[in-house]
């Protein structure tokens, strides 16, 4: 092995490990997006030529394509505890006098107060500095396996930093939470809602459903995040938790800043209740403090009881609460057509701002919680800004009140509303209804989807109601009518011209972009990636059978379905075709350059079945990457490819040690690159 090739390959991990912790860890990146790209594109051709050289702490290592058939239990080697609750000043008094009550009178106790993440607990386990495994709370004996999925994350290291003083790393255990940020949670949630899919209540169960999903590429693509707390080693060279920490963020971990080291009960209040105040600034969700004993030998003393530490406890944050008028339900009409009933309140301040409309999800939800207009009800805030009403204040009946019911009838276009057997929701089946129209349109133009900027909610409704735009087709029509438009009130000569640029620029959006704009029901952002590299061209997939679009890695049934069914609507043919002679693109580019050398010089062998495509379209692929591919395996062979029932080209494959791929990992390789 060319062993200056092996040291390029290494220099160029250490220098993306190094960016890595700078953009995903420390937030101050010294590299901008373009060459730090170049470096990787680089790593990622070397590591492709010479594969004998990848290894697993590489940072091109963090996506692997297998999916996850079964999460393996693993038995924690300490088991995770869990933290007992208080909720004021007293309980926290209470806990410190335990504290004293089990240690040698007149010792000083030291708290370190930290904040109390609301996302999902992981154990994560590090042979000789590198990260070998991941694992949920479970029932805090054992949890579940989930290597693959928390590697996707960045700020989670591979491999550890070295530390100065050579600290022992032969096998350490760091336990944190793993959470999703407020924005990444809310832009995932609109999306969602957006493509039809089912929304998340909030962002622990995102984060907690998504370390369960079986495709680490997903996982990968939700922007997860985490904040450790705990490390144990064997090495006997701890003894403050306050200098774990420090370790910790030394080793190359996110550990949370706003933490302090408490030598008063005083001080501990106090902190906690600057933390509460702070609660609304922050990115993520909190729901408390956590209090620890900072001496480790203390804490050994301490012991546990029940399941939870005797050092530590959590401080739960009120949920911010107030009480005001449930004026009316109004009915909000989505894209898809669904209903879903809006709570509209007296206006009450609570927790920064002035809260006037709720979300009340859907009917079932009014029903249990009993809710009558008229009633006083309680309007609660979470760490989330998203204020729920929690139920009816007891004793406030004056009997004026009146029932909700469902509307007959959509609020926007009068149509009647049906109710499909298996949904919750009522939904407005007139394809011309204007809401969903402008529904429409709003998720086209939207930023996850055609970006095109200065045509947001406010414009679309405008030009909709002014009849300039009926279907996403319209949009590219909008140039023609410019003079019309500089016409129309207030809006002036240079942001018309600034809006039909964007809606120039717009066309440059690739094939995955244009796919989740359409607005197929179920096909989300992630979705759309997924159909697009699979299939290539809108044409393929139209031609595809249910089957072969759910061969796809995640994509399902009600997927499919609802993309036949999308494409034997005649009205959608018409704006795909009207949207293809504006010259957006419905196919895949070609690969650049740098891409169409990444299998230059790789020789593969097909063998078996392969249930997503023909052998045709895989040689096809290789062959537009400047793979070879060839019938027989030998020694120089590079990857097997293989399928169902694949048979001695397999075994010789496996006797010579040639690389051997699936289908998905095939898929994977390929959908990476495009
Ligand atoms: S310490 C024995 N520190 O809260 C120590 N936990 O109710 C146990 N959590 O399962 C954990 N932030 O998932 C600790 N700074 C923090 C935390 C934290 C969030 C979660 C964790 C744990 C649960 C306990």
């Amino acid at each position: 092995m060319n062993n200056n090739i092996k040291n390029e390959i290494d220099n160029l991990r250490e220098l993306i490990r190094r960016y890595d912790h700078e953009y995903y860890v420390l937030n101050n990146s010294t590299i901008n997006d373009f060459d730090y790209d170049l470096l990787f594109k680089k790593l990622e051709q070397l590591e492709k030529e010479n594969p004998g050289l990848i290894s697993p702490d590489s940072p091109t290592q963090r996506i692997g394509s297998d999916l996850t058939k079964k999460f393996n239990s693993v038995k924690h080697e300490f088991p995770m505890l869990s933290l007992a609750n208080t909720y004021n000043e007293g309980e926290l008094f209470e806990f410190d006098r335990r504290v004293r009550e089990n240690l040698p009178a007149g010792e000083i106790v030291n708290y370190v107060v930290e904040l109390k993440i609301d996302g999902a607990s992981v154990s994560l386990t590090y042979s000789g500095g590198k990260l070998v495994k991941a694992a949920t709370r479970g029932d805090g004996e054992s949890g579940e396996e989930i290597t693959a999925n928390v590697r996707t994350i960045r700020s989670v290291p591979l491999k550890l930093r070295e530390v100065e003083g050579g600290y022992d790393l032969s096998r350490i255990e760091v336990r944190g939470e793993i959470f999703m940020d407020l924005e990444s949670f809310r832009k995932m949630n609109e999306e969602r809602a957006a493509s039809g899919e089912k929304t998340f209540a909030n962002p622990r169960n995102s984060a907690a459903g998504t370390l369960k999903l079986q495709d680490p590429r997903i996982v990968a693509s939700r922007n997860l995040d985490i904040f450790v707390y705990y490390l144990l080693s064997n090495s006997g060279q701890l003894q403050k938790h306050s200098e774990n920490l420090e370790i910790l963020e030394k080793l190359g971990f996110k550990v949370n800043p706003l933490h302090k080291l408490c030598t008063s009960m005083d001080e501990v209040i106090k902190f906690c209740a600057e933390m509460d105040e702070l609660r609304e600034k922050l990115p993520y969700e909190i729901d408390g403090t956590v209090i620890k004993v900072d001496s480790l030998s203390q804490q050994k003393t301490l012991g546990s009881i029940a399941r939870s530490p005797r050092w530590a406890v959590a401080y739960k944050f009120k949920a911010k609460v107030a009480q005001t008028k449930l004026l009316k339900v109004t009915w909000q009409v989505g894209r898809t057509g669904a209903l879903t009933p809006v709570a509209e309140l007296e206006p009450v301040f609570l927790g920064g701002s002035t809260i006037s409309r709720a979300t009340l999800h859907n009917m079932d939800e009014i029903r249990r919680k009993d809710l009558k207009t008229g009633d006083t009800v309680f309007i609660e805030k979470g760490g989330d800004v998203i204020p729920k009403v929690t139920g009816v204040v007891p004793d406030t009946r004056m009997g004026n009140e009146s029932e909700i019911s469902e509307p007959e009838n959509c609020p926007v276009c009068d149509s009647r509303l049906n109710k499909p057997e298996d949904e919750v929701a009522l939904y407005c089946e007139n394809p011309v209804c204007g809401a969903k129209i402008k529904g429409s349109l709003i998720h086209f133009a939207s930023r996850g989807a055609m970006d095109i900027e200065g045509l947001g909610e406010s414009l679309i409704n405008m030009f909709a109601d002014l009849g300039y735009l009926r279907t996403s087709a319209d949009i590219y029509k909008l140039r023609d009518k410019a003079e019309e438009l500089i016409d129309i009130e207030r809006m002036g000569e240079k942001s018309i011209a600034n809006i039909l640029n964007a809606i120039e620029i717009s066309k440059e959006k690739p094939f995955d972009k244009v796919l989740f704009a359409l607005g197929i029901r179920y096909v989300g952002a992630g979705a759309a990636k997924k159909l697009a590299n699979h299939f290539r061209s809108i044409d393929i997939l139209m031609n595809a059978s249910e089957e072969e679009i759910e061969a796809v890695p995640e994509i399902g049934p009600s997927i499919s379905r609802s993309i036949k069914e999308f494409f034997s609507n005649p009205l959608n043919i018409e704006i795909i075709d009207s949207l293809r002679n504006s010259a957006l693109n419905f196919k895949l580019g070609e690969p650049d350059q740098m891409e169409k050398k990444l299998f230059d010089g790789l020789t593969f062998v097909l063998t078996g079945t392969l249930s997503g495509m023909t052998r045709e379209k895989a040689r096809d692929e290789i062959e537009r990457f400047g793979g070879t591919v060839v019938s027989s395996v030998s020694k120089k062979t590079n990857y097997v490819i293989a399928g169902e029932s694949a048979g001695s080209k397999l075994d010789k494959a496996l006797q010579l040690g040639v690389e051997v791929l699936n289908e998905n990992q095939f898929l994977a390789l390929l959908g990476e690159k495009l």
